[in-house]
């Protein structure tokens, strides 16, 4: 498994971000890192998402910092030019994973189906993410779709919280969890930055509860 990988792993939960504003990805930055979950995937679904990975990479050294939300080669450019160390998409789109791969970053495509997960197998990859995971079934689905496919393991998002993490956590299916309840988009734009921080301290002291108790 690729150094990334081993991250995702380590971490456990991966905070998913939106960032309206620049200015807001290092102050943001800091507070995943001492809160305890030193991950952000910045989601290109606003146009600071370039500026605001960039800036987290110069200025929090510890943070792992890469792009979500990711549609296009050229999005992957944009991504890889700010600096990002990972990708992730919300669908698997063959250009696109080959795209990274031959690039060299790694990537998580969205899965939904056994197809998306075997075409990603075929690509080469042993993790994907599962998308919208609650909508879709949750771990149960996870659980039937991984079954044929023992040598993939899943990074779920889509309706995880601190309410229904820890199932998730806990089985050896998942290889991480991803969400944003821990840095709502309201928050970022309040400011509340030590909010944020006591939510992913929570976060990060279930997942630790978790790996403690098996
Ligand atoms: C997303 O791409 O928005 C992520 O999957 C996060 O989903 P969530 O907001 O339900 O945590």
């Amino acid at each position: 498994m690729n150094e990334v990988l081993k991250r995702f792993e380590e971490i456990g939960i991966i905070p998913v971000v939106v960032l309206d504003d620049a200015k807001d990805a290092v102050p943001l930055g800091k507070a995943l890192v001492n809160g305890g979950l030193p991950a952000a995937e910045v989601t290109f679904r606003t146009a600071a998402a370039k500026e605001s990975i960039a800036a987290m990479r110069k200025e929090c050294p510890e943070l792992l910092v890469g792009a979500g939300t990711v549609l296009t080669p050229a999005m992957v450019d944009d991504a890889i030019e700010a600096g990002a160390q990972f990708i992730v998409s919300p669908g698997f789109d063959k250009e696109v994973t080959e795209y990274c791969i031959e690039k060299g970053i790694p990537v998580t495509p969205g899965c939904a189906t056994p197809a998306d997960v075997q075409a990603c197998y075929r690509l080469g990859l042993n993790v994907v993410k599962f998308f919208p995971a609650e909508p879709y079934g949750g771990l149960k689905t996870i659980k039937a779709i991984a079954a044929p496919y023992n040598m993939m393991k899943f990074m779920p998002t889509g309706g995880i919280s601190e309410k229904n993490m820890e199932d998730y956590l806990k089985d050896d299916v998942i290889l991480c969890i991803g969400g944003s309840w821990m840095v709502k988009k309201d928050m970022i734009t309040n400011g509340e930055f030590d909010k944020i921080e006591e939510l992913c301290r929570k976060a990060a002291t279930k997942r630790d509860e978790v790996r403690k108790n098996g």
